[in-house]
Order: C-alpha cells, then structure tokens, then sequence
C-alpha cells in the first residue's frame, strides 16, 4: 500500500507491494479498435502509429478528435503507453491513495452537468457550462510524457486547446499574476474528501506567462476519447514540463490572482513540493533522487530499466526562456 500522510508526502511502497505491470493482453487490431468508430479522425495520430506497438484500444467513451498539433513539442517519436496503463495507474487522491483506486472509485463522479467558473482579476469573467468550453477552440491531440514526481512516467496522447486560448478571451487584468485551479471536492460522489492527506479542493497554481505558454493544455480527452473520470473528467490541466501534481484534474474555477496561490502538495509539504516544480533530475526530492524515471509498462519490478529525466522533462527548448535567472534549486 501507498501510504501518505501530511508529514511524509508521497512515499515510495515497498518492491513486494508493487502490483506487477506488464503483463497485460495482447497486441490488439487496428481493425478492431477501428470498427469500433469510436476515436474517429484521432485514429490518424495516435493510433495510426501505435497500432503495431499494442496500444489497448479506448472505444468506451464518447469520441473526442483532435487534429495533431503544431505546437512545438506536442509530439513525440516515442511509444505511447498502453491506454490500460493510462487508465488503471493513476493519482487521483480525491478516490483513494493506491494506484488501482481511482479505476475502482471515480465511477462516482458526476461530470454532467459541470460549470467551470473564471473569476479574479478577469475583465470578462464568467461561468462556461463544460459543453461551451468544449467548444470555445478547435481541439488538438498533443503528444505528451508526463513524469510523476514519485519517479514513473507515461506516454500520452491527450486532447484539448491550448489554456492561452481561454485566458485570451477572458482578458485578465494588468495586476492577474498568477492563475489557480480549483478542483471539484464533493464528499458525497467522492470517498476521500473527508479524509485528512491534503487539504481539500485540491488545488494548483500557475505563474501567468506558464498560464499562457501554448504546451499549457486545457484537456477534455485522451486517446482521441474524454477523459475518463479518473483522469480528471470532464476538465483537466496538463503542464507537461512540470511534475504530474501540478497537472489538476476536474477543474471547477479558474482563478486569475496577484499573488502565488496556495497549492494542495505546497501546503502538505512544502519542503519537498515547491510552487514551481518544474521537472528537473538536477534538484533530488529530499528523500529520493529525480535524476531517472520507470516507464510505466516497461518492466514490472523496481529493478526495471530506468531512463534519464530530462531537464524540464524534455521540453527544455520550449520553456527553458521562462526561467531564465532562476536559481532553480531554490525555486524548486
Ligand atoms: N488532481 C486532483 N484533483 N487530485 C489528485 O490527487 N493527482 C496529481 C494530478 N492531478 C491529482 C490531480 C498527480 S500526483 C498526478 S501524477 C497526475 O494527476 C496523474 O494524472 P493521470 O492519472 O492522468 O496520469
């Protein structure tokens, strides 16, 4: 069992508690996954290219295409992680603090109907039902890793628009600096909401010009489908130069500020979660080293292949500019 407390933060289970990954069914079809019809035009990203590599296919939920991006670094060459993977290992603490319990709990969760509200320092804020924000820009598939701070990472093909698209059209004031993300915390459709391991809504921060950054993704889906509850339906952030955590699923506000806002892990532990956290093998959690990652689906034990984390999980050449004269180990 994972076990988590206020004190100690995220913490590593034991080599014998670790579920065996891996071992999962067969390559499947491209056929198959296609007289489903369910992914629609996304078949000509993600899946055209992983059809031979054994992605599982998605086909449950309801279809969301995106048009690959041009964004520089939305895509990559590397193996996308099998749709299982990205939909049975997940954090979402709001269902429980093992892996395999947002899959088994988030069933719960309620995403229609769903009102995102912007508010703060906004010139237009207003309440967007989630069918509207759906709609407020063309969606795009990006191809993203995205690297947990605990020391595994995926491969995902996710869908949505750029946040800048939306922070544009809402014009924030001269004094918004940064935007938070507040997140749904219902006790009734969500299990561990009463419990104490993180001041609840979870909620998470951005400076404005990472707010803006066009590899910020406001996310509706994945693997050409929405998003699964426990991936953060009906909306979620993914940043993905940062740490998983800051990536907040089931987005109910967003909020432009003047100061930094306070954040779910920051305020748990804020030694060893800063504000920024930023993906950097330079700078070791204070109780493991962040200099190599595990792959989910690679190998199933903590003696797997490691690979090296990349300076700002690879995405060094978009974002490096933005910190520019940062000491990065103090603004961890
Ligand atoms: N958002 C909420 N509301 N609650 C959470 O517990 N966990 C975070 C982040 N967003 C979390 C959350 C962490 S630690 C990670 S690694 C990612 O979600 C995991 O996203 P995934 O399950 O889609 O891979």
């Amino acid at each position: 069992m994972l076990i988590h407390s206020r004190d100690k933060g995220f913490v590593h289970p034991h080599a014998s508690e670790i579920t065996p990954r891996g071992v999962y069914e067969g390559r499947r079809d491209l056929l198959k996954l296609m007289a489903t019809g369910a992914a629609g035009a996304a078949l000509a990203g993600w899946a055209g290219r992983e059809a031979l590599a054994g992605v599982t296919p998605p086909g449950k939920l309801a279809a969301l295409p995106g048009a690959a991006s041009s964004v520089p670094g939305a895509q990559t060459m590397e193996k996308i992680s099998d749709y299982k993977d990205a939909t049975s290992y997940n954090n979402y603490y709001e269902f429980g603090t093992d892996k395999g319990d947002p899959v088994k709990n988030a069933h719960t969760l309620k995403t229609r109907p769903w009102t995102v509200e912007v508010e703060g320092l906004v010139k237009k804020p207003g309440k967007y039902a989630i069918e509207d924000l759906i709609k407020l820009s063309a969606q795009e598939e990006r191809i993203y890793r995205l690297r947990c701070v605990e020391g595994w990472s995926m491969v995902i093909p996710w869908v949505g628009y750029s946040l800048a698209e939306l922070i544009k059209k809402v014009e924030p004031q001269g004094n918004a600096k940064y935007v938070e993300f507040v997140t749904l915390a219902d006790p009734k459709t969500m299990p561990f909401v009463g419990s104490r391991v993180l001041d609840w809504p979870y909620a998470e921060g951005l400076r404005m010009d990472e707010a803006m950054h066009p590899l910020t993704l406001l996310t509706f889906g994945m693997y050409g489908e929405v998003l699964p509850n426990q991936n953060g339906a009906p909306v979620r952030i993914v940043v993905p130069w940062k740490y998983g955590f800051k990536s907040a699923k089931s987005i109910v506000k967003i909020r432009f500020v003047e100061k930094e806002p306070g954040t779910a892990w920051n305020k748990a532990a804020a030694n060893e979660y800063g504000f920024f956290s930023n993906v950097n093998p330079n700078v070791d959690h204070p109780r493991w080293s962040q200099a190599t990652e595990r792959r989910i689906g690679d190998g199933s034990s903590l003696f797997a292949k490691r690979q090296k984390t990349l300076m700002f999980n690879g995405y060094e050449a978009q974002v490096g500019q933005l910190y520019a004269g940062m000491d990065l180990k103090k603004f961890y």
